[in-house]
This record gives structure tokens, C-alpha cells and sequence, in this order.
């Protein structure tokens, strides 16, 4: 029997970079990431016994995208790799099929989090029983610094370089989002090269978190993306998405997530947002709901 997982899209509600490290440049963050009801779809299914080996085929509407690439360079294959090594698995078999939804390379985690999806498939089709230990969680850091957070598919404090996890506050019951995309790709190595000026502190968010969706947009609203200059200055259009979302009915707060070009509207609820997204342009990728809900 094939299994299934959602990749959803991550949404960083802000994101402040803290420093560099020092021994390989990346970058020490405190973000808080929650995620949209948008997802990729990973199925993962025994392999057929002509077939052995793992196999990835894509389909799915922003499947074209990655239509010239080498599937062996695809995260989720390489997640399903490295899982079979740490599991000490010789000769892995599996064959995976990727639904893709969201845009690739902008700053909502698709390839995180199809390879986050490809770890909890493939944990559950070989019956390893990892799933939310930290053996898998390590599988995943080893992969991406937003692989831990996108394994846990939901609302993460994101520390360290992204791979650091703790609870979110709690969040409003009702939330909703509208994410938008104008369709060019951002390389996340270039924007973090192009981020000037210094570097932020870490946020205060109250413990007790928030009722209301007002209430978390007006604290958001005095912390930032700190890559969100640098993403404006490689690629212009975030602008102008940042200005229609912040033009949306019901727009509570206006931003971009990750290292772009995806930007979000917080909505009061899903219902809120996905009756907005129609007023964007049709060129974009658009999307509205509400938070992605994992089962079980
Ligand atoms: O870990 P991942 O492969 O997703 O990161 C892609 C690139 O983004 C890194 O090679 C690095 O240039 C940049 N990055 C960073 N600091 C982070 C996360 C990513 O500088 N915390």
C-alpha cells in the first residue's frame, strides 16, 4: 500500500537574522514558523520488483519548473537516501511520486519540505518507527537547515541556523493567510549574500501568545524579515506584491516569508483569505486558507 504525507508550505511570521557563524557562514536566525494549508503531496509506494531502487517522478502544477533538473539532485531523493543510510537499509527500495503545488525557490520551503514528507513516508512505508525522534529529526538537519522545522510541520520558534526548535506560543484559533508569488525564482544563498547592515536581536513574544489575529499582527508588526531589503533589491516585483496583499480586504499584516519572493497576508480567518485571493493578479501564484493541520 503506497503511503502519503502534505508537504505544506512554511510561512515565517518574521524573521530576524541574528549573526554569522563564523566556521561556514551560515546564518544564526529567530524566526517563528507556521504552516499554510498549501502543501506538495509526496506518495511513496513499494517498488515494483523490475523496478528496484528509488525512484522520483513529479507531476502536479508547478511540476514544470523542475523539468530540466536531475531528480538524483532533488531533495526528496536525497532525503530518502540519507534515511536508508542511516538506517543501514543496502539496497533501498521505493518508488516516490511528487505532487509539486507550490513554487519552487521562494521562500516557502517546497524543498524542504518535500524532503521533510519523503522522511515521514519512507519512515512509516520501511516501518523504522522514527517518526518525531531525534534520529530522524538528525537525518533531517544533515539535509537543510529548514528540514527539522519542516519534519515538524507545525508552528516552530526556529533558533540556531533554522535547525534549533522549541514550541511556538500559542496561536489564534482563527488565523488565516494569503500567499503570493510573482513567479520569479529566488536562489536563498544569493539573498542571505545580499542582506546588508546589522544584524537584529532576537524577538520578545509573550509566553501566554495570542487570542486574536490582531493581536499577533500588531507584535509582528514591530519585528521584520530581515531578508526581505535584500530580496527587494535582487528581485523588484516583492515590492508590489507586498503592496497588493497589504491592499487585500481584511489585511492585518503584509510580508515576506523566508528568503522570498513568496510574500503573506495574515488574515482574520481562512475564510478571509481565501475569498481575497481572487483580487491578485492572475499572473502570480496565489493561495488562501488557513493553517495547515497535521492528522494523527
Ligand atoms: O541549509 P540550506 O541548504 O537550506 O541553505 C541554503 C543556503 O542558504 C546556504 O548554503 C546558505 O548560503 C544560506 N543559509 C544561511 N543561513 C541559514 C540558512 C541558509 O546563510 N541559516
Amino acid at each position: 500500500m503506497p503511503v502519503r504525507e502534505a508537504a505544506p508550505a512554511k510561512v515565517n511570521l518574521f524573521l530576524h537574522v541574528l549573526g554569522r557563524r563564523a566556521e561556514d557562514g551560515y546564518h544564526r536566525l529567530d524566526s517563528l514558523a507556521v504552516f499554510a494549508a498549501a502543501a506538495d503531496t509526496l506518495e511513496a509506494a513499494p517498488a515494483a520488483p523490475d523496478g528496484a531502487g528509488l525512484r522520483l517522478a513529479l507531476d502536479g502544477p508547478e511540476a514544470a519548473a523542475l523539468a530540466g533538473e536531475d531528480p538524483e539532485r532533488n531533495l526528496a531523493l536525497r532525503a530518502a537516501r540519507a534515511l536508508a543510510r542511516e538506517a543501514g537499509i543496502a539496497a533501498p527500495a521505493a518508488a516516490l511520486r511528487l505532487t509539486k503545488a507550490l513554487p519552487v525557490a521562494s521562500g516557502i520551503g517546497g524543498g524542504s519540505a518535500d524532503a521533510a514528507a519523503a522522511l515521514r513516508a519512507l519512515d512509516r512505508l520501511w516501518g523504522l518507527g522514527w517518526a518525531r525522534t531525534p534520529r530522524l529529526a538528525a537525518v533531517a538537519a544533515r539535509l537543510g537547515a529548514d528540514v527539522p522545522a519542516c519534519l515538524a510541520a507545525r508552528p516552530v520558534r526556529m533558533g540556531g541556523i533554522g535547525e534549533v526548535l522549541a514550541p511556538a506560543p500559542p496561536l489564534p484559533a482563527r488565523l488565516g493567510l494569503v500567499l503570493a508569488n510573482p513567479r520569479l525564482p529566488l536562489a536563498t544563498p544569493a539573498v542571505f549574500a545580499a542582506r546588508t547592515g546589522a544584524f537584529s536581536a532576537p524577538a520578545v513574544l509573550p509566553e501566554t501568545g495570542w487570542r486574536e489575529a490582531a493581536a499577533l499582527a500588531r507584535d509582528l508588526a514591530a519585528l521584520r524579515n530581515d531578508l526581505e531589503p535584500a530580496a527587494i533589491a535582487l528581485c523588484p516585483p516583492v515590492a508590489e506584491v507586498l503592496a497588493a496583499l497589504r491592499a487585500l480586504p481584511g489585511c492585518l499584516l503584509a510580508r515576506m516569508s523566508g528568503s522570498g519572493a513568496t510574500c503573506f497576508a495574515l488574515m482574520p480567518d481562512a475564510a478571509a483569505a481565501a475569498a481575497a485571493v481572487a483580487r491578485l493578479p492572475s499572473a502570480w501564484w496565489r493561495w488562501g486558507g488557513g493553517l495547515y493541520a497535521a492528522a494523527g
